[in-house]
């Protein structure tokens, strides 16, 4: 069964029924932002929005986030809340506000300088810093409260996204023992070892565990976690049923591996906005002839992007006969800017694309553009369409999703794609071509060997490839996340 918008709606309905969905994660869906004295409404790229945003307006609800914009006072009703999507409203974004030194501590501090890299193995050092912890726990209480206001007297299902919320659910059962807590870890789970050096790994793990059901991309992951927490607390572990007994209380512990609305994609791909964004941008930045490699990133030190750059220095030095024949171009998203690791990432970025560009241009042709802007989600769609390569080179990813994006969009069955072993789709995306990103000589190889490939082959791993997404879609994603609810609880 291909799983659609209407099978989730009716599912949530059927078991929902007098209870309220509330989801709540760091990020917003909408942003408001002012632009030339205007208001403007920004998507932020990641996954965990490109992912529930779909499966929000399928089911209503409230989704409780933090409200990030420069505009975003400006748009609310008396209770923090406004109904999005703002063109078609689906349900309730109620905004939580926070104070700059809340969200260099919670945000900035702890979610993005110590568990970020401590649960991606990418060797960057995550820093703990009591000052950061005692912010994590703060805003923890403040999204605990908002919700619990938000839920008032109702019965609830909570569904918490990520790494910056791990307390929340401990905050949640201490004053209401009855509302199903359910959290999804959109980052990988390290291995125990790894995770032995946080000093604050105890409370993380009991906040975890407060939560009836945790899910994470991957059954890897899963077994992580379960290690971890056998290394770490006095627990009763149910191998059977694969569930963590802790205090009385049990979570049980699931493989769901996130995904895209395939459908919506193909759809949009198609639409007459992004024909017009093809043609804008064939003439400002995609090349006349010749191929076009894509990266599509937040910019961001997991994602391997330098790792892309020297493939193709490497490439180009291996294979000189390439040149003037594609055009790479890396469109990032910023992020994070004020963490000088993304702050020093971006000066390596300008200057390796400079190097690279010097090295290897031959008249007006140079092998990488650099785009660092926002941009609209019918540019992307467009890029997608154009793109004959897409890279994806995350030196670690729980999922990651603009492998999955990329092929839904490519309804012809066009393009190939090279991925990352080391990304949770590399395990159902097996007719990709897989690349080390550590291994900048195969690396780039692989680039050569999927310039080389017969059009039928590639074609035949693209049709592939959308049949595993097709099948896999967002909405089977959230459907299993609500099938596993109501097994244990409905
Ligand atoms: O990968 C997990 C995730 O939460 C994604 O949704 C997103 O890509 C990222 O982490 C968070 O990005 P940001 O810090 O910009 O919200």
């Amino acid at each position: 069964m291909i799983w659609m918008k209407k099978d989730l709606e009716e599912q949530i309905k059927k078991q929902a029924k007098d209870r309220l969905l509330i989801i709540a994660s760091n990020r917003e869906p909408y942003i408001n932002v002012f632009k030339e004295g205007k208001i403007e409404v920004r998507r932020p790229t990641g996954g965990a929005v490109t992912a529930l945003d779909p499966v929000m307006k399928a089911c209503g609800g409230t989704w409780v986030a933090h409200g990030s914009g420069s505009a975003d006072r400006k748009t609310v009703d008396g209770k923090s809340r406004i109904q999005v999507p703002p063109s078609n409203p689906a349900y309730t974004l109620r905004r939580v506000w926070l104070s700059k030194e809340e969200e260099e501590g919670y945000y900035y501090g702890y979610s993005n300088q110590a568990l970020w890299p401590l649960c991606h193995i990418v060797y960057q050092r995550p820093i703990f810093d009591a000052t950061h912890w005692k912010f994590y726990k703060k805003v923890n209480k403040i999204f605990a409260d908002a919700i619990l206001e938000e839920i008032g007297k109702q019965k609830a299902i909570l569904w918490l996204q990520d790494y910056h919320l791990a307390l929340v659910a401990k905050y949640i059962k201490e004053k209401r023992p009855d509302i199903i807590c359910v959290q999804f870890w959109h980052i990988p789970w390290p291995n125990p070892e790894a995770f032995r050096i946080c000093p604050q790994r105890k409370e993380i793990l009991e906040g975890l565990l407060s939560n009836d059901l945790l899910g994470f991309h991957i059954r890897y992951h899963c077994d992580n976690f379960i290690e971890t927490v056998e290394r770490e607390l006095e627990t009763k572990i149910d191998k059977e049923k694969t569930s963590i007994i802790s205090g009385g209380h049990e979570t049980v512990i699931r493989a769901f591996p996130i995904s895209v609305d395939f459908e919506a994609i193909g759809r949009k791909a198609n639409a007459e906005e992004v024909k017009k964004s093809a043609l804008r941008l064939k003439r400002e930045i995609f090349p006349e002839k010749g191929l076009l490699f894509l990266g599509l990133d937040r910019i961001d030190y997991t994602k391997g992007i330098p790792e892309r750059f020297l493939a193709i220095d490497r490439f180009l030095e291996k294979y000189p006969q390439y040149k003037e024949k594609f055009i790479f171009l890396q469109i990032g998203a910023l992020s994070r800017i004020h963490i000088s690791w993304y702050k020093n990432l971006n000066d390596r970025l300008n200057a390796m694309a400079e190097e690279i560009n010097w090295k290897h241009s031959t008249g007006d042709w140079a092998p990488i553009i650099l785009l660092r802007q926002h941009i609209s989600y019918d540019d992307i769609l467009a890029c997608y369409r154009r793109a004959d390569v897409c890279i994806v080179s995350a030196l670690h990813d729980g999922m990651n999703l603009v492998a999955k994006e990329y092929i839904s969009a490519k309804t012809d069955n066009s393009g190939i794609i090279l991925l990352s072993s080391f990304t949770g789709s590399a395990r159902e995306l097996t007719d990709a071509v897989f690349i080390n990103p550590y291994d900048i000589e195969k690396f780039a190889d692989a680039i050569k060997e999927i310039l080389d490939m017969p059009a039928t082959e590639k074609k035949r791993r693209m049709k592939s490839l959308r049949r595993i997404v097709r099948e896999n879609n967002v909405y089977k994603w959230a459907g299993r996340v609500f099938e596993e609810i109501e097994k244990f609880w409905l």
